[in-house]
C-alpha cells in the first residue's frame, strides 16, 4: 500500500503543477494509459491471492478514480486561466477619452483653388492642366512672345540646363498659366471656356514675391464674346470669391502680347483702420490682366480667328488668398510652418461650394 500512497503523491504533485493540457496528457498516460503505472497494477490483481484482491482491488479502482478527477479539475482550471489571460489582454477601457481627430489642415491656396473652381464651374468653365516644365514654344512663342520681346526679359525665367548640341526644343519652367490656353485649344479646339489654375515660376524673392507661386488662367473663346462678357465674368467671380454683395471693378488699358485689346483689372477697396475691404472705399487694387485672345493667338493653337474670338484673364492666386484671409507675409505660405498652417488652415472635410458657402 505504500506503493500506491508514494505512487498517488507523486501524481498528484504532478498534476497540480501541470502547466498546461499536453504536460497533463503525458501525466495521464503514464498512470492511466495502457502501459500507465496504475493499468500494470491492475493487470497484476490477476496474479494476488483472493484475499489480496479484496482489498487491492478497491484501493486501485479508488485511485484510478482520483486521479482521474485530479486530471479532469486541472483541465478545466487550466482552460480557466487560459481564457482569464484573454480577457485581461483583450481588455477595452471604455471610459478612455477618443483619439484626438486628426490634426491636419487645407492650406489657403489649396482652399482658395477650390473655391474659384467651384465658382468658375457654376459660370461653365472645366479645369484644363498644363506641364509646369515647358516647351519655350507654349510659354512665349504661341503666345504671341516672339524670341526678341522685351517680355521675356520681364519674366525672369528659369531654364532648364542643356549640352548646346541638345536637340530637343529648350525647356523652361513656365512663367505663367497661359501656355494652357494653347494646349487646351488645341486639344479642345472651340468653342471652349476653361479654367488653369496652377504653380509658375520666377527668378524673383522677396515679402510679396516668391520663385513658385500660383495662377489661374481664365479662357473662353466663342463666336461672339466681347470685354462686356469678360466684365460680368469678373465681376460675378469677384462677389462669389470675396463674398460680398457688390463688387466694382476697374478696368484699366494695359499690355499684353497675347490680348488685344487688354486691361488690367482693379478692385475697389478701404484701408480703413488698416484693416482691408473689398467692394467699399476710394483706393483700388490691381488683381489680374485680361483682354481679348490676340488673333495670333488662336492661330497658334489652331483655332480660325475668322470664326472664332474671345477673352482670357489671368490672376494671382496667393494674393488674391492674402487679400481674403488676411495673410500680410507671402513668403510664410511656402514655409511649411505648423503654427501657421494650424492658423490659418482649413478643415479638410469643409469643401467649398456654393451652395453650402465658401469659407466658413
Ligand atoms: N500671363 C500674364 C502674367 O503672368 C497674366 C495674363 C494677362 C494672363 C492677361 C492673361 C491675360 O490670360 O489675358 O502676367
Amino acid at each position: 500500500m505504500d506503493a500506491l500512497t508514494d505512487l498517488k503523491a507523486r501524481y498528484l504533485t504532478g498534476i497540480a503543477a501541470a502547466g498546461d493540457e499536453a504536460a497533463l496528457e503525458e501525466l495521464r498516460l503514464a498512470a492511466l494509459g495502457k502501459k500507465g503505472e496504475v493499468s500494470l497494477k491492475m493487470r497484476e490483481l490477476g496474479q494476488m491471492s483472493p484475499d489480496e484482491r479484496q482489498t487491492a482491488g478497491p484501493a486501485l479502482n479508488a485511485l484510478k478514480d482520483e486521479l482521474d478527477a485530479a486530471l479532469r479539475a486541472k483541465r478545466v482550471a487550466l482552460a480557466d486561466a487560459a481564457l482569464d489571460e484573454r480577457l485581461k489582454a483583450e481588455w477595452l477601457d471604455v471610459t478612455l477619452p477618443g483619439r484626438p481627430r486628426p490634426r491636419g489642415t487645407i492650406h489657403p491656396v489649396s482652399q482658395v483653388m477650390e473655391e474659384l473652381t467651384a465658382i468658375f464651374a457654376d459660370m461653365g468653365f472645366a479645369v484644363a492642366e498644363g506641364p509646369q516644365i515647358e516647351t519655350d514654344w507654349y510659354n512665349f512663342d504661341a503666345l504671341n512672345i516672339p524670341p526678341e520681346h522685351p517680355a521675356r526679359q520681364e519674366h525672369d525665367t528659369f531654364f532648364m540646363a542643356r549640352a548646346a548640341d541638345d536637340p530637343r526644343p529648350p525647356h523652361v519652367l513656365r512663367t505663367h498659366t497661359s501656355p494652357v490656353q494653347i494646349r487646351a485649344m488645341t486639344a479642345q479646339g472651340a468653342p471652349i471656356r476653361v479654367i488653369a489654375p496652377g504653380r509658375v515660376y520666377r527668378m524673383d524673392m522677396d515679402q510679396t514675391h516668391s520663385p513658385m507661386f500660383h495662377q489661374v488662367e481664365g479662357l473662353a473663346i466663342d463666336r461672339d464674346l466681347s470685354m462686356a462678357n469678360l466684365k460680368w465674368v469678373l465681376e460675378e467671380f469677384c462677389r462669389a470669391f470675396f463674398e460680398v454683395p457688390h463688387v466694382d471693378l476697374r478696368f484699366r488699358a494695359s499690355h499684353f502680347p497675347f490680348t488685344e485689346p487688354s486691361a488690367e483689372v482693379d478692385i475697389r477697396c478701404s484701408w480703413a483702420g488698416g484693416q482691408l475691404k473689398i467692394g467699399e472705399g476710394d483706393s483700388w487694387m490691381e488683381i489680374l490682366g485680361s483682354g481679348m485672345v490676340h488673333p495670333k493667338v488662336l492661330k497658334a493653337a489652331g483655332v480660325d480667328p475668322d470664326q472664332w474670338q474671345g477673352f482670357a484673364f489671368g490672376m494671382g492666386i496667393d494674393r488674391i488668398a492674402m487679400l481674403k484671409y488676411g495673410i500680410p507675409d507671402l513668403r510664410a505660405f511656402f514655409e511649411s510652418d505648423l503654427r501657421w498652417l494650424r492658423h490659418y488652415g482649413f478643415a479638410a472635410l469643409d469643401l467649398p461650394t456654393l451652395q453650402g458657402g465658401l469659407s466658413r
